[in-house]
Parts: C-alpha cells; structure tokens; sequence
C-alpha cells in the first residue's frame, strides 16, 4: 500500500491550508463549553506554597527521558499539584480567555484532564478530573485503577506500579468549530504541548514520566464515561517514582 493509498494522507491532504480553502466555508459545528466540570462531585484542592528549586531547563531538557520502572511510591498533593499546574495551570486571564501554561490554537482549549491516582500519601486512589476554573480535582470514582488501566494499555504493567496516570481527552466541537476538519490536527499538537509540560515538571522534581499512545480507545473512554464523539481520549502519561 502506499501512503498515498492511506486515510492519514486524505486527511492531511483535505485540510492542507491554501489560498482557496482559506475563503471555503467551512461545515457548520456547534461549539461546545469551554470548560467541563463536575458540580457534584467530592472535590481536592490543589495547592502551590511556592514553585521548588529545580536545574535549570536546558539541564531538564537534558535529563528527560521515558521511564517505566516504578515502585508503586505515594505521589503528594503538592507534587499532584505542581504536575497538574504544568499541564494546565492559568497564568493569565484576557478577556473570557484563561491562558495556560501550555498554548492551544485559538485558545480554545480542547484537552481535559483527567488523573487515576494510584499511591498517594493525601489524595485517595481513584479518578479525578482536572477542573481549570477552581484549580481543583474532582472525584468520578473511588478505588484502584491501576490494573484495569494497564490491560486498557494492551498489558503494560508500568499502568499498575505508577503514582498517578494522567489521561487526556478531547472535546472536538471546541477546535472544530472554529478550524474545522483542520482543527483536529490542532487538538493533537494542543495535546502534545501538554503532555511535554507534564513530562518536563516530571524531570524537574525528580520523579519518573512516560508517554502513552497505546491504549484500546473505546474501554478507555467507558471508564470516564465519556462518548467517544463529543469528547474522546487521545493521550496518557504515566508518572512513578
Ligand atoms: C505519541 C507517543 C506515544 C508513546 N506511546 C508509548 C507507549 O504506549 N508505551 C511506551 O512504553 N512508550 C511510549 N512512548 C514513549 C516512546 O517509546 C519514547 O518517547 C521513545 O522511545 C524515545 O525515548 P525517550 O522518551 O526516553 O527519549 C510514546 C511516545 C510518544 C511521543
């Protein structure tokens, strides 16, 4: 087969930006909110006393590295939180617009967070969602996931023995709906910012990342109970000690 035979190189193709496309309508979508959040749910509030002393970035940019082998170590709250800064913390607010740590096309923010903490000294195992606005987690489930998430990453066993997994999703209609077929490119490069943040942080406070692509889609998406259409997950990481 060729690439040229292959539905990647369609698409590629079909959203290429040129001179033409730019002035074609685009099909309309709805937008969606642009945050999600779970009123009900039992909530942790994250916290930062103050930013740690680490290396120095390029000495992180140096030191990353994917790393599996981990020892079912707790993770801290303040550690939680300084990880779940790094992927989606505010830093600025323009407008009706929170901007991030990480960019997003449009900032229009397509990536939810979610965590399944395994071991950790102050929060309870379980999965929690990332709410931006309150800087807080928010509690979905009770329990351990950790096995049931590595048979979802086709039997990887570093899913069981790490700290915390952080399971990214996207809401498509919050690019598409400005960008378009186009706009789903965006959420994947949106989503790749995020997770580097997450392994950067990783390196910096001297615990243990990596990034997770294999995963089946559909079990995944029926743990968090998501549909798989409007939002669907797109990336883990796993972080250990
Ligand atoms: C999109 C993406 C998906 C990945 N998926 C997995 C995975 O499912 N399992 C795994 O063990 N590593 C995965 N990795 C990590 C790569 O194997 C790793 O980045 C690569 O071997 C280079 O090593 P380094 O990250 O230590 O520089 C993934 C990396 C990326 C960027």
């Amino acid at each position: 087969m060729s690439l040229k035979d292959t539905l990647a190189y369609t698409y590629l193709k079909n959203t290429n930006l040129t001179l033409r496309s730019i002035f074609r309508r685009e099909k309309d979508i709805a937008p969606s909110p642009p945050f999600k959040e779970y009123p009900n749910a039992p909530r942790v509030k994250l916290e930062i006393e103050d930013f740690p002393e680490t290396s120095s970035l390029f000495q992180i940019l140096a030191e990353r590295r994917s790393k599996r082998n981990y020892r079912r170590l707790e993770i801290s709250k303040e550690e939680i939180s300084l990880l779940c800064f790094a992927t989606q913390g505010v830093t600025a607010i323009a407008g009706s617009y929170l901007l991030r740590t990480a960019p997003s096309a449009g900032a229009l923010y397509p990536i939810e967070t979610y965590l399944a903490v395994n071991f950790s000294s102050e929060i309870a195992p379980g999965l929690y969602h990332l709410n931006i606005r309150e800087f807080s987690l928010e509690r979905l489930a009770e329990g351990y996931f950790g096995e049931i998430l590595k048979e979802i990453a086709l039997g990887q066993s570093f899913l069981s023995t790490a700290s915390v997994v952080f399971i990214w999703s996207a809401v498509l209609r919050r690019t598409m709906s400005k960008y378009g077929e186009r706009g789903l490119r965006y959420i994947f490069l949106d989503c790749g910012h995020i997770c580097q943040n997450l392994l950067l942080a990783s390196t910096a406070l001297g615990l243990k990342a990596c990034p997770v692509g294999a995963f089946f889609d559909e079990d995944l998406n029926d743990l968090l109970h998501l549909d798989g259409e409007e939002e669907t997950v797109i990336y883990l990481a796993t972080v250990g000690k």
